[in-house]
């Protein structure tokens, strides 16, 4: 497989700001294969019992709040987020901005948390960044790299980097939706034969099925110009999300650099693995009395 353009980081917020208009809560993790979401909710439920009612928490990368959520469920009202996309409505407090630069004074905040958030802004810069403001505890989720849920992220990013290749759909969708035709007619029932010929070696067609699905329902909607121009921004964003999380996931070398400049700088540090092969790693750290 060729390899994937790193994505401009300039510019990834776009794409989940988008993704924030509509998505829940749980946008983030419903996705995941239904074991690993149950251990992670279990592992999240551990951690956040343990802590103090008075604990303030602050969550990196937080997207619509799932970890501050299951720290509101826990008892925890000092609540705070901080995200590098603009998020409407949310339930607690939020910074826009990136996670390798937080706004706060060092050890502000008892715990520092991240679910699948942190290693998007430059792991190793972000971890040490969430150390200098925790008080107690770092508790930090991500991504293995070349674990399950990284390949199948690489799979989908790269069905969409063919959608954007030479076979353009949406060209042809939408030269067919401005001008029908017999002939353009023809012209779309040969791509949706080849996404189908395309699909037929993946291991993961949900990308490829959306698409072909969303032809037909194109020929129903009232503007399906405008349908069309929707479908291809929504799978090109989907697709840097995608990209952005192939480039982001923190190897296992990352993560013991990482655990070792935490050792470095005063906490006591364990790392887990979630899955086999691991599909995610916690890095927890507690910060040694002096
Ligand atoms: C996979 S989502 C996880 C969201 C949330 N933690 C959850 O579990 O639902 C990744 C989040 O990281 C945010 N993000 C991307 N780059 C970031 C950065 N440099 N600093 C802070 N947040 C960032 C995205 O906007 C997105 O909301």
């Amino acid at each position: 497989m060729p390899p994937l353009p790193i994505p401009d980081c300039a510019t990834l917020p776009a794409p989940w700001a988008a993704f924030w208009v509509d998505a829940d809560v749980d946008g983030c993790t419903k996705g995941l294969p239904p074991a690993l979401r149950t251990a992670i909710g279990a592992r999240w439920r551990q951690l956040l019992t343990g802590l103090a009612p008075d604990a303030s928490l602050l969550d990196l990368g937080c997207g619509r709040g799932a970890v501050l959520a299951a720290a509101r469920d826990a008892g925890i009202t000092r609540l705070q987020g901080v995200d590098a996309a603009p998020i409407a409505d949310t339930f607690f407090p939020l910074h826009v901005g990136s996670a390798a630069s937080l706004p706060y004074a060092d050890r502000a905040f008892t715990v520092v948390t991240s679910q699948f958030g942190i290693e998007y802004a430059g792991f190793a810069a972000a971890v040490a960044e969430a150390a200098r403001v925790a008080a107690d505890r770092l508790w930090l989720l991500v991504h293995a790299a070349g674990g399950p849920v990284h390949d199948d992220a690489r799979e989908q990013a790269a069905q969409v980097a063919w959608l954007a290749g030479p076979i353009a759909p949406f060209d042809r969708l939408a030269a067919h939706f401005r001008a029908p035709s017999p002939a353009s007619v023809a012209d779309i029932d040969a791509l949706r034969t080849a996404i189908v010929d395309h699909a037929a070696s993946a291991g993961n067609t949900s990308v490829l099925e959306g698409v072909w699905r969303a032809i037909s329902a194109l020929q129903d909607v009232a503007d399906p110009i405008a349908g069309t121009h929707a479908l291809a921004a929504g799978v090109t964003a989907h697709g840097a999300r995608m990209q952005a999380m192939v480039a982001a996931a923190p190897t296992a070398a990352d993560i013991a650099d990482a655990a070792g400049c935490l050792r470095a700088s005063g906490f006591d540090v364990s790392v887990e693995d979630v899955g086999t092969p691991p599909a995610a790693r916690w890095l927890l750290a507690t910060r040694r009395p002096t």
